[in-house]
């Protein structure tokens, strides 16, 4: 195990998806209370604490470094805004996160390969959020009343028992 002090290009890009993780689960949750339908707010709001769930995972992380994210307040704002300004279309939101989504799971897999030894269990966890999530799009293609199994799993799951699937 490493103990040399990260590059700043870790310590950045480690702030940044934390920062992005807090605004998320404000856009999901505000996203969620524009819909009638119970099972979209319900997917929503399980996106929403998954966001929560693996901003968490990687805040000790923050912490560790003395890293100094954007007040929790401000992130929320920002992400409650998105929400807004995005069309209540939950078809298209949907198209939408199966364009963006492969390409952040390329983005937290390249944080992984930034960090020490000792960060790998929490920064594989917050990729794997990406993972959990592209499953449960996948499933929403061929069944919307049985999608949310993996949000749950993850949900389901402590940052501190996670394993790291081997390649
Ligand atoms: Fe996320």
């Amino acid at each position: 195990m490493s103990s040399a002090m990260p590059s700043q290009e870790y310590l950045d890009t480690l702030v940044q998806y934390y920062e992005e993780e807090v605004e998320g689960e404000a856009y999901f949750a505000e996203a969620a209370k524009a819909y009638d339908d119970p099972l979209v707010r319900e997917k929503l709001e399980l996106l929403a604490e998954c966001e929560r769930h693996a901003a968490e995972s990687v805040e000790p992380l923050v912490r560790k470094y003395g890293l100094t994210p954007h007040s929790a307040a401000s992130l929320q704002e920002s992400g409650r805004k998105d929400a807004q300004n995005t069309e209540v279309n939950w078809v298209k939101m949907v198209e939408g996160m199966n364009k963006t989504y492969p390409g952040y799971l390329d983005d937290f897999k390249g944080l992984e390969a930034l960090g020490p030894a000792e960060d790998q269990q929490r920064l594989n966890f917050l990729t794997e959020h990406e993972v959990a999530a592209i499953e449960f799009l996948r499933l929403e293609a061929i069944d919307p009343a049985d999608s949310v199994g993996p949000l749950k799993d993850y949900l389901a799951t402590d940052p501190t028992e996670w394993v790291i699937a081997a390649e």
